[in-house]
């Protein structure tokens, strides 16, 4: 299916655009031949998405002029790990891959980092597409630049910026998506609600982002777009985009990555709703109304684990420096602040957000 795409200009250095809309997919070979030239795409997807769209993507690369070579790893988040890297850097030096080919990411979050990881270090650095496939990816994570795999103490503990060349995000592809890995996307749309804009945040309070996902992709991407044109490398504004985060990838790594990332997110960002809630730090009431958008996109809006738990998991986070830990708090729908706290304050933190 084809429709109105949407393109949305990141100004970074290189800068780049994030096109938005359907049949981008069994098209990407002549988008992408305007954009990057002739040259050698090494397409990095995982054992879910190669069997749905693998064929159709390199297919299009093909007709377009591309040479293309496909290397596939198990899907997973416990598959973004030094030995899946290793496997797709040894590939794409069997495959002579020069510093002008590229490496496409197909698929969603994990594969996004993945692929843009080894990019990035390829060769000190090669370019890359990203083409996602999930919600989550679409929203969040196939713009930024942000790459990383995770390590034995943490999520995305080793990790690069890399820019995309271009992001190609087919819209097609979320009419297949199961319900519970939309969710995972809807968490992180949820988040850019609760970060930026009350006017996106009821869409998902009424089940607006089943009926008209592009447009709220095409919202969610344009906000991103702006904090990392400002604030690129994360060193103030773009730490917002982390709202949830620092709870959620401790509950992700409590549960060995076995509950999916935007699932966490979700309940990590309930979890601070309720502590800036309880400790004062909101300007409104504003957790239950965050708990039941959550709740109504069948997203979990607590978690099994102990105050200890996270708090100790949390403490390894990559968004700590020194003693302290900077954290995002909701101060109302649409408003969220940045809160340097010692890594002691946690605990009783996490505490006061935890579900009765
Ligand atoms: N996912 C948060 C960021 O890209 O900064």
């Amino acid at each position: 299916m084809s429709n109105s795409i949407q393109i949305i200009p990141v100004h970074t250095a290189p800068a780049y655009a994030v096109a938005i809309g359907g049949g981008l997919l069994p098209a990407c070979g002549q988008r992408l031949r305007e954009i990057l030239g002739p040259c050698h795409a090494a397409v990095i997807t995982d054992s879910t998405v190669a069997p749905l769209y693998l064929d159709t993507v390199a297919r299009s690369l093909e007709d377009a002029g591309f040479a293309v070579s496909t290397y596939v790893f198990p899907a997973g988040e416990a598959h973004k790990n030094f030995e899946t890297l290793s496997g797709i850097l040894e590939f794409l030096a069997e495959e002579r891959l020069t510093r002008s080919d590229c490496v496409v990411a197909l698929g969603g979050g994990v594969t996004g980092d993945m692929a843009g990881f080894a990019a990035a270090v390829y060769l000190r650095g090669v370019r890359c597409v990203q083409l996602p496939t999930t919600l989550l990816s679409a929203v969040d994570s196939s713009v930024g630049g942000k790459t990383a795999i995770d390590l034995k103490a943490g999520k995305n503990l080793a990790g690069a910026f890399l820019q995309p060349a271009a992001v190609l995000c087919d819209t097609d592809c979320l009419a297949t998506l199961p319900a519970h890995v939309f969710a995972d996307g809807a968490a992180e749309a949820v988040k850019t609600g609760v970060l930026c804009d009350e006017s996106l945040f009821a869409l998902f309070e009424d089940g607006s982002l089943t009926a008209a996902p592009g447009e709220v992709i095409a919202r969610c991407v344009a906000y991103k777009a702006g904090v990392v044109e400002r604030d690129e490398r994360e060193q103030g504004e773009r730490r917002l985009l982390n709202l949830g985060h620092t709870v959620g990838h401790a509950i992700e790594k409590c549960s060995g990555y076995a509950i999916p990332h935007g699932h966490a997110v979700a309940a990590g960002l309930a979890i601070i709703a309720r502590s800036a809630e309880a400790l004062g730090w909101a300007e409104e009431p504003i957790a239950a109304r965050i708990a039941d958008c959550l709740a109504k996109n069948g997203l979990p809006t607590g978690t099994e684990y102990t105050a200890a738990d996270l708090a100790h998991a949390a403490s390894a986070d990559k968004k700590r420096s020194g003693g302290d830990i900077t954290l995002v708090i909701p101060k109302k729908i649409g408003v969220c602040a940045l809160k340097k706290v010692p890594v002691g304050q946690l605990l009783p933190i996490i505490s006061a957000g935890l579900e009765g």
